[in-house]
């Protein structure tokens, strides 16, 4: 079965595509930079383009059984007005072209759930990265919003800070002030619990928090 990847060459993305691998999926792969992709070429197949190409989008999600999304800013600087915002657009309008109807993307506490309850910690953190990151934080809430109100069959899989490591499966999974959830989570266990929504309809058009268990 095919699934398409978008956001894959920061250094989730590794995990997320070695990850889906192992479950046995066959990788369509986008990217601005194949360059960052060549450890992998023999393996996946991989789609050069922006977030604006249109045609490059609709190649690389046509055929394919859900789309996995880590894109997000990457920079406390973002270039442009919600440039992952109109990116995640032009790739839900290239979903629905291709008769694509899983979404899981990356998000984080910066989106608001409504099943969420007051949560100091990820509040507090939210707070301080407005100050330092407020256009990051401003197209994370605007990605979500636009993810949340289609008609998608989507998860919003909302993130603490990322640090590399391995997959345990020791995690946390709720809602945020409704469950304790930590502030770190191990790359192998985001790429594992996103890949692992493909097959699963738990968290279908929910936006759960994922932490390592502390
Ligand atoms: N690092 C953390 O502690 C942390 C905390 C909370 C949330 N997150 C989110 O978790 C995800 C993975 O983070 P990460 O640190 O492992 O990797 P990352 O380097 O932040 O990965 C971001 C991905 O999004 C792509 N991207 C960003 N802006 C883009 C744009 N304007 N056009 C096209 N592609 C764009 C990047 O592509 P290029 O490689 O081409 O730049 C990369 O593939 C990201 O969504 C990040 O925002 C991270």
């Amino acid at each position: 079965m095919k699934i398409s990847l978008f956001g894959a060459t920061g250094p989730t993305g590794k995990y997320l595509i070695e990850e889906a691998l192992r479950q046995g999926y066959s990788l369509s792969v986008y990217t601005r930079d194949a360059g960052k992709l060549a450890a992998y070429a023999d393996k996946i197949d991989i789609v050069v383009g922006d977030l604006e190409t249109q045609d490059a989008i609709k190649k690389c999600v046509t055929g394919s059984a859900a789309v996995i999304s880590a894109l997000g800013p990457n920079s406390l600087a973002v270039k442009g007005t919600l440039p992952v915002m109109h990116g995640l657009g032009n790739i839900m309008t290239a979903m629905k072209d291709a008769n694509v109807n899983r979404l899981i993307q990356v998000s984080t506490a910066a989106y608001r759930d409504p099943k969420d309850r007051f949560d100091f910690k990820s509040q507090a953190m939210l707070a301080v990265l407005k100050l330092i990151a407020r256009k990051g934080v401003e197209d994370v809430q605007a990605t979500a919003k636009l993810i949340s109100d289609s008609d998608l069959n989507w998860t919003l899989v909302r993130i603490p800070n990322l640090k590399d490591g391995p997959s345990d499966g020791d995690i946390d999974v709720g809602w945020y002030g409704q469950r304790k959830l930590g502030t770190k989570l191990s790359r192998g266990n985001l790429a594992k619990f996103l890949v692992d929504q493909i097959a699963s309809r738990e968290f279908t058009r929910a936006a759960p928090g994922i932490a390592n268990r502390a």
